[in-house]
């Protein structure tokens, strides 16, 4: 049988293709150049909660000129601190772990939606335009008084 040689040609140009993205695979997979999202998220320890730095004490801490750091701890069934107390017009990082099980992080009226997983801390920066009071909920069941989970913020003029 005689192969065109344009034939060999595309074959050759295929076969180069195939063996290229069987070794980008092979390599991503043993960590080599890919950096897989989420693998950069700061872990802690639920259990070691009371003993850390940030989380041993929930609390909002200026952080800067006008900016701000909220360490929040969610645990069966309530938020801490609360009330969480922060001025508006200024950069606000909320930083949300668990000490138990997963909760939900969830300010109605912003984007201020997250979850709060034991053993990983979820961050997110806002800034809230306008002082006021906002209701937090846990929107992720997490027990008998799920439904009764909730706190506060106080966006300070
Ligand atoms: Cu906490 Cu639902």
């Amino acid at each position: 049988m005689r192969i065109h040689t344009y034939e060999k040609l595309w074959i050759v140009g295929s076969m180069v293709l195939i063996v290229g993205f069987i070794v980008t695979i092979t390599y991503g997979s043993v960590g080599l150049g890919i950096t897989m999202i989420g693998n950069e998220e700061e872990t802690i320890a639920p259990n070691e909660l009371n003993d850390d730095e940030q989380f041993g004490e929930p609390r909002v801490e200026q952080i800067g000129e006008d900016e701000y750091a909220v360490y929040v701890v969610a645990q069966t069934f309530i938020f801490q601190p609360d009330p969480i107390e922060i001025p508006a017009n200024n950069e606000i990082t909320f930083h949300v772990t668990s000490r138990d099980v997963v909760h939900g992080f969830y300010v109605p009226g912003t984007n201020l939606n997250a979850m709060a997983i034991p053993g990983q801390i979820s961050e997110m920066t806002v800034e809230f335009d306008d002082s006021g009071e906002y209701g937090l909920i846990c929107h992720e069941y997490c027990g008998v008084s799920h439904h009764e989970m909730e706190g506060l913020i106080v966006v300070q003029p």
